[in-house]
């Protein structure tokens, strides 16, 4: 008996030009790089320029990605972009990238789940091509940020950043074993009694505006490394792996203080952790793809690894996947 596996056969990433320093955000409102530095790991962040849209940003990440596998728009037949800042509240952003890419037929949607949307995608992606409704699937996590903080709060504008990533699977047909490529579990989580510790104080049901970005840090840094840990724990459960034969750690990127907490608790060194959080700050859903194409297009991730990615956003919501690259 054969078992269908999603397989990962390209990534792509695509950051704004513009960069924002610490430095440069410390002349406008009261905040140091030493304070940013030290609490979070941020260095600088992209920012998309005026009138670059979320979609902007996912085509050229989604491009990038269908390069990478060889591929073209017209030979993916469901696409999944995970963002919490559309272009429009309808139609889905997922629509305006699927018709830049030339796609015309199957699916596009777009999942909103946050920081953990990249997460929640793959997972929604796996889902139809384990169950045969689709052969390729592209996730692409993408989020103009910068559009929904409120500039004059220093304990929340200095932690986000802007950037796009993609990732194409195609269906394979295996033995079914951990040792064999794919993707080889997902695991999501919610709790909507937490939606207090970050949300947007907006939206167009409420007050018919986008609204700005509210959180809790310290309560949602509680949240962070208590969750992630669990959520990993849970998956190399259910797959029977151990820890020790994690070759890339990929967590969202949200805190370097978070992602230090977690990789500790699973026992993984910094020699096995992607970490991106100090050149692109917290980019949300595209912060994970944006690491995986990273990571992936200078050599790091080998055919064969085992990767483990996790994230934890507003909800709260909270995922882990394991892929065999
Ligand atoms: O992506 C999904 C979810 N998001 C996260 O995972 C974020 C989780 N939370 C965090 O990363 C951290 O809680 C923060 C980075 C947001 C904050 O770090 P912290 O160590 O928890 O700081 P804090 O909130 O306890 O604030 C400490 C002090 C406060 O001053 P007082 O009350 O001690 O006088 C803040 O007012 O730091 C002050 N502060 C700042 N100072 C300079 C807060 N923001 C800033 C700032 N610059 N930008």
């Amino acid at each position: 008996m054969t078992t269908r596996r999603s397989c990962a056969v390209g990534t792509g990433a695509y950051l704004p030009e513009r960069v924002v320093t610490n430095d440069e955000l410390a002349k406008r409102i009261d905040t140091s790089d030493e304070w940013i530095t030290s609490r979070t790991g941020i260095r600088q962040r992209y920012i998309a320029a005026d009138g670059e849209l979320t979609s902007d940003l996912g085509i050229a990440a989604a491009r990038r990605a269908l390069d990478d596998a060889s591929m073209t728009g017209s030979d993916i037949d469901l696409l999944v972009v995970a963002t919490s800042t559309p272009d429009e509240t309808f139609p889905a952003t997922a629509t305006v990238i699927q018709k830049a890419l030339g796609m015309t037929r199957g699916a596009a949607f777009d999942v909103q789940a946050v920081c953990s949307g990249f997460v929640y995608a793959l997972a929604t992606a796996d889902n139809f091509i384990k169950a045969g409704q689709a052969e390729t699937a592209l996730v692409v996590g993408a989020e103009t940020f910068s559009r929904i903080l409120d500039w004059t709060d220093r304990t929340t504008c200095v932690l986000f950043g802007d950037g796009a990533g993609a990732m194409v699977l195609r269906a394979e047909d295996g033995a079914g074993t951990t040792a064999d490529r794919g993707i080889l579990s997902t695991h999501l989580h919610a709790d909507g009694r937490y939606h207090d510790m970050l949300y947007v104080d907006g939206g167009p049901s409420s007050t018919g505006s986008a609204g700005y970005l509210r959180m809790q840090g310290r309560e949602v840094f509680r949240h962070g490394v208590e969750k992630m840990a669990a959520v990993v724990e849970e998956a190399l459960e259910a797959t029977g792996l151990p820890a020790e034969q994690i070759d890339w750690f990929i967590p969202h990127q949200a805190n370097k203080r978070i992602i230090d907490g977690t990789s500790r608790k699973l026992g993984l060194g910094p020699e096995r952790v992607v970490m991106t959080i100090d050149r692109h700050a917290n980019t949300s859903a595209a912060s994970i793809p944006l690491a995986v194409a990273e990571a992936a297009a200078d050599g790091r991730i080998q055919a064969g690894q085992l990767v483990v990615l996790e994230a934890l956003g507003g909800g709260l919501t909270w995922g882990s996947a394991i892929l065999r690259w």
